[in-house]
This record gives C-alpha cells, structure tokens and sequence, in this order.
C-alpha cells in the first residue's frame, strides 16, 4: 500500500553506557553511533520493510547531517519528492543516552528549522496514497491541512500521533480515523492510566480508533464502540535499546490495520514488533 508520513526527520547521537549517569558526573560512553531518526521516519523505515510504498513529507536542512538523513532514507526506499529542503537550516539533533542497565533512552532535542507548513502540504497529490499518518507537530498548520483533506474525495485513512501536549491539536482529533498516543502524552495531561486518557480522548473524535503503548507494561486500545482491549508486553530476552519503539508499534498497527482492517489484530501487531524491536539496537 501507499502511505505518506508527514513529520521530522533527525539525526540521533547515540551515546550507550553502562549506567544513566548522576547528574554533573562524568562518565565514557561504551558505544556511539550515528542514526538518523524521527518519528515519522522511523515508523516509514519499517513500514517499507515491511512491503509499503513509502513518502516523506517534512523539511530538511542543507548540511552534512540532511546529506547523511537523504542516504539513509534511500537505503530503505523512502520517497522524498515532497520534502521541502531549508537553505541555511540546521538539522534537528537528538543527544541520546542509552543506559544497558535499564534500556532507558534519555532524549535531549535541539531543533532550529521551520516545520512542514500548509502550503507545502498543499502541493501534495493526495490521491496516490492509502494512507496519511501526521506526526502531529504543529497544531495550526495541522488542522488547516487535515480540513483541506476531508473536503476531498479521497480514498484513504488518517491517523495523527499525539506523542507530546500541543496546544490545539486535539482540535485535529475529529478529522481523523485512527489516533496515536503515547503513555508521555497522558502523564502530561496528568492521566495516571489509559481508561483514564481514552475518557478524554475518545469524545473528541469521530469514532476513531485509539491505540496507546505504554512502554514496558503492554499496549491498550479503545475501539468504536468504546470498549478498551489490552496487550500485555511481549517483552525480549534482554532488554537493548528502546528507541523509536513507539514508531515502530505505530508502523505496525497501520500495517495490521491495512492489511487486515481488524482493530485488535493491529494493537496485537503494533504490541509485538515493538517488544521485538526492544531487543535489538537501531530499528
Ligand atoms: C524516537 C525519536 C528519535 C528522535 C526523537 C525526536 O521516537 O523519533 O529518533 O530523535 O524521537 O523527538
């Protein structure tokens, strides 16, 4: 299938140790490696492993980094004809701390480039894909586009991630078919437990389904009919490196979801891969 993804792409500074260090320690990293990541990019990177025809939407900048970000994607065969590329920009830089001892990965992000705008969204031919994921960055922008998409008669399903509190964005909510969440999304929005955030949520979309990864405890789900399923954690032998491991269940519930349609069977998939990915370093 075809899907577009509309959202960042990185470069993650992987500093792994054997410990999350105190703070003003000075520790040596065991490894360092150089990854380009994104949420958006992340979760393409698997689904076009996965056999989908993937796009790119999003803004990169012209430096050293953005040429390394443009390699990698060709190797996994993302399309990039829409990415708007900002002369003079600096790519978004993740400083990452990976600890072996928990599996933790601690994210400091350094962003200085314009986001996606609705103008560039607007060049876009809609029409040549099965499936639109917003990484839900900037609320505006994003609203404009998803009202500019539901006034077509297009063929094709949305889902919109809210990973992080972004003033508005829920406004997004009833445009869209299926919602991305993240267990950082509800303990800002101070709900202590998925039922708790799905109460909220649930009301403000159109009967959209919403799916929830809640690290290493398992995944939850609320369908259209407001019932909530949930996954327990389909944990690795070793835990090694949980970056990008809410990507990758996103890219896997809207695998299911294409493949199958079958709600539970996308929360089961999304559920699985993501344990599976905690077990090995990178994607
Ligand atoms: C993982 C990730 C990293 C990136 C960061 C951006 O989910 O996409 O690859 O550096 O989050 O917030």
């Amino acid at each position: 299938m075809r899907i577009l993804a509309v959202g960042v792409a990185t470069l993650d500074i992987v500093n792994r140790v054997v410990a999350y260090p105190q703070e003003d320690q000075e520790i040596r990293a065991v490894s360092q490696s150089r990854r380009r990541g994104g949420n958006a990019c992340n979760s393409l990177t698997v689904l076009s492993r996965l056999g989908h025809r993937c796009s790119w939407a999003g803004v990169m900048a012209d430096d050293e980094a953005s040429r390394f970000i443009l390699e990698q994607l060709q190797t996994v065969q993302i399309d990039t004809r829409w990415v708007r590329v900002e002369s003079g920009g600096m790519t978004p830089t993740s400083y990452i701390i990976s600890s072996e001892a928990s599996g933790s990965r601690t994210i400091v992000h350094y962003r200085q480039l314009s986001e996606f705008s609705y103008a560039d969204f607007a060049e876009i031919d809609l029409q040549a894909y099965d499936w639109i994921h917003f990484e839900g960055r900037n609320p505006q922008a994003t609203l404009k586009m998803l009202e500019q998409l539901r006034q077509q008669p297009l063929e094709l399903q949305v889902s919109l991630e809210l990973e992080k509190p972004r003033p508005g964005l829920e406004q997004a909510l009833p445009y869209v078919d299926v919602v991305m969440l993240s267990r950082a999304y509800s303990m800002a929005k101070g709900f202590a437990d998925a039922r708790q955030l799905f109460h909220h949520i649930g009301p403000m979309t159109r009967q959209a389904l919403c799916y929830l990864a809640w690290g290493e405890q398992g995944s939850w789900m609320l369908d259209r009919h407001g019932e909530v399923h949930f996954e327990q954690a389909v944990k690795p032998l070793e835990v090694v490196d949980t970056l990008g491991a809410g990507d990758v269940f996103n890219a896997g519930v809207i695998h299911a979801l294409l493949e199958s349609g079958d709600p539970l069977e996308a929360l089961r998939h999304g559920n699985r891969i993501a344990g599976e990915k905690c077990g090995r370093e990178g994607l």
